[in-house]
């Protein structure tokens, strides 16, 4: 198949590129090699605001892998206008080359935060409230007081977006969902779980906690582990987000689904600092009791959909992955940190 591959260059968008060009697949490139991602580096900068472009390069396109975006939490408010122009906008105007191009069929990079705090027993919403946060209650609690254990998240969860990323990642999902109405296309629409791997960006502000860790140990420090540690996570190998990427290009949904991408073999962050000091020798995590007031508690996912549409099943078990990116590359990352517009 002829693939139109956005985010081409990215951490995710270019393990991607070389899953789909090793079974058979035709790729054509399209990154806008953002600054704050990509520093100064050299490539033909396509946007996908860019309707002309996106016509130039849909021609004879069977499908389109849309993997860019502006990633990370956001660090404040300031950063709303990049994830709307790049995420929002982007996709709408994505969409409608697409439809321009009679291209009917869109694989969407969207992730785990749309579903806000995940999902706990007995429990339909919860918020952790600053002053419990500070004593140390970092479980959501029940009516009574009780800390509540979590569950994990299949897709027909409640979608509840808590920091302007994740609207963003969830207003992409809503454009997407309309198009396949008015066009009759089809999306996969792809929950990413935590990624790691080789190629990762080193820490940012925008990073995700294992570039955090990472970095804390090249520079021979303890990774600084936040609450007490036990909050759990789901991560996911970006050579199985790449397949999972291809296995969706490959498929023949209608309509659109939404799918958790993830390893089904949950891990408490703590667990993920340790196996990276034990894997390279490095000092052992120190948990520090701090705490972002954005951050989720629990987020673990149901891999049962991801295996029943796509025949997706993850092959790294954190234990062996996390070993391995211990000591992989990182991606160099530059000054200019914050997304423009
Ligand atoms: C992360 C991403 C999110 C992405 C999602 C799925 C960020 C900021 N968040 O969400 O955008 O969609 O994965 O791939 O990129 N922590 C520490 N020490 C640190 C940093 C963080 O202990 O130095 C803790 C946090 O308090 C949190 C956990 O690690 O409990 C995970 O943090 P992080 O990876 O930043 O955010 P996620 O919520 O997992």
């Amino acid at each position: 198949m002829r693939v139109l591959l956005t985010g081409s260059a990215g951490f995710i968008g270019s393990a991607v590129a070389a899953e789909l060009r090793s079974h058979g697949h035709e790729v054509v490139e399209f990154d806008a090699y953002l600054p704050s991602a990509h520093g100064d580096s050299s490539g033909v900068r396509r946007d996908v605001r860019d309707g002309y472009a996106l016509d130039e390069a849909l021609k004879g396109v069977d499908v389109v892998c849309h993997q860019a975006a502006v990633v990370g939490a956001g660090v404040d408010a300031l950063d709303a206008p990049a994830f709307a122009s790049h995420n929002d906008f982007g996709t709408a105007v994505l969409l409608a080359a697409m439809a321009r191009a009679g291209c009917t069929r869109l694989v969407l990079a969207s992730s785990m935060v749309v579903y806000g705090e995940g999902r706990y027993r007995g429990a339909d919403e919860v918020t952790r409230s600053i002053a419990d946060l500070r004593a140390g209650r970092f479980d959501p609690l029940s009516d009574a007081g009780e800390p509540l254990s979590w569950e994990v998240v299949p897709e027909d969860a409640p979608l509840r977006p808590r920091s302007f990323y994740a609207a963003s990642k969830l207003a992409q999902e809503h454009f997407a969902l309309a198009w396949t109405r008015t066009t009759g296309g089809s999306v996969v629409a792809l929950r990413y779980h935590n990624v790691y791997g080789p190629n990762m960006p080193r820490d940012t502000p925008y990073s995700g906690v294992a570039a955090m860790f990472r970095s804390s140990l090249e520079r021979g420090e303890p990774p600084r582990v936040f609450e007490d540690g036990q909050q759990m996570r789901d991560f996911v190998e970006v050579s199985d987000v790449a397949r999972a990427n291809r296995l969706a290009v490959e498929s023949s949904v209608s309509g659109f689904e939404a799918v958790n991408v993830c390893s089904g073999r949950p891990v408490s962050i703590l667990e993920v600092a340790s196996a990276l000091s034990s894997a390279v020798g490095g000092p052992q995590p120190v948990v520090t009791g701090e705490f972002r007031p954005g951050d989720v508690r629990h987020i673990v996912a149901s891999p049962a959909k991801a295996r029943d549409v796509l025949g997706f099943e993850a092959g790294v078990a954190p234990r062996d992955g996390l070993a391995g990116f211990a000591t992989a590359p990182l991606r160099a990352t530059t000054g200019h940190t914050r997304p423009t517009v």
